[in-house]
């Protein structure tokens, strides 16, 4: 059984006063959490008070939007993932599309990063998807393809039960345009059979894969009933600690 694994990601929203003062509110929403994971991910800024906050609940760990994929040196703005398990950090965003678009990541510099989180002992969230574009032009497969291919290129089976897929097809990101539950599941099961050719079904069927692109608390059970839906990054509805706990409700009720 994969785990359900919910994760907020801030973007670049909040900051360490406004993160307590959310944490509570939704501490005292979310009640206590038992067949899930929950992943807050706040700007680098926040982590530190998340993470003391969050210290007594197992449920929840707290991530980082991005790191460097060098161990240190003249990089001058980025963070290692040494630094982020110092400060006891547990996943990191790997690829988001508004990195990918905005900053230049390729597959390559994703696929460094992957290797290095995991050599740091932290687990990548790798984000893919494709563009409205590529979906219009019948290229789908093609770019999960790519983007699978390199962006774990180098790794070995026993590596992938590590690492979290973000399927985030990028015209559902901030756009209140979900992608509908069979769309996404159907992504999902070609990712999991792209990961089946790449490192065999038993390690394919070990890796869990979320579906994020508009997912609000009203659309969030029928998504997380899917075969292959093994949770959501959820970005917008996050940024309110109550409907974020209204999504975590809602996948507890998919679980029954
Ligand atoms: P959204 O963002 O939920 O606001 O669409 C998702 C994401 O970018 O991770």
């Amino acid at each position: 059984m994969r785990k359900k694994i919910l994760a907020a990601n801030w973007k670049m929203n909040l900051t360490h006063t406004e993160a307590e003062a959310y944490f509570v509110t939704f501490l005292s929403e979310i009640g206590q959490v038992n067949d899930l994971e929950v992943v807050i991910i706040p700007p680098f800024t926040a982590i530190s008070a998340l993470v003391t906050a969050s210290e007594k609940i197992p449920a929840i760990r707290i991530g980082a939007q991005n790191m460097h994929w060098e161990k240190s040196g003249a990089f001058t703005g980025e963070v290692s993932a040494a630094m982020l398990r110092a400060h006891y950090v547990k996943y990191v965003l790997v690829g988001h599309s508004e990195r990918r678009m905005m900053f230049g990541e390729t597959d390559e510099i994703v696929n460094r990063k992957v290797g290095a989180a995991l050599h740091a002992g932290l687990r990548p969230i790798l984000c893919l998807g494709e563009t409205l574009q590529e979906r219009d032009g019948g290229r789908v497969e093609e770019v999960l393809r790519r983007q699978l291919g390199k962006g774990l290129e180098g790794l070995a089976p026993r590596d992938l039960p590590e690492i979290v897929i973000a399927y985030e097809p990028c015209w559902a990101i901030g756009t209140g345009r979900s992608a509908t539950p069979a769309e996404a599941e159907q992504s999902h099961a070609l990712i999991r059979a792209i990961l089946s050719e790449l490192f065999g079904k038993p390690t394919a069927d070990r890796v869990r894969i979320q579906y994020g692109g508009s997912v609000r608390p009203e659309n969030a059970e029928d998504l997380m009933r899917q075969k292959n839906i093994d949770g959501a990054l959820v970005g917008g509805a996050s940024l309110d600690p109550r409907s974020f706990a209204r999504i975590i409700w809602r996948t507890e009720a998919a679980l029954t």
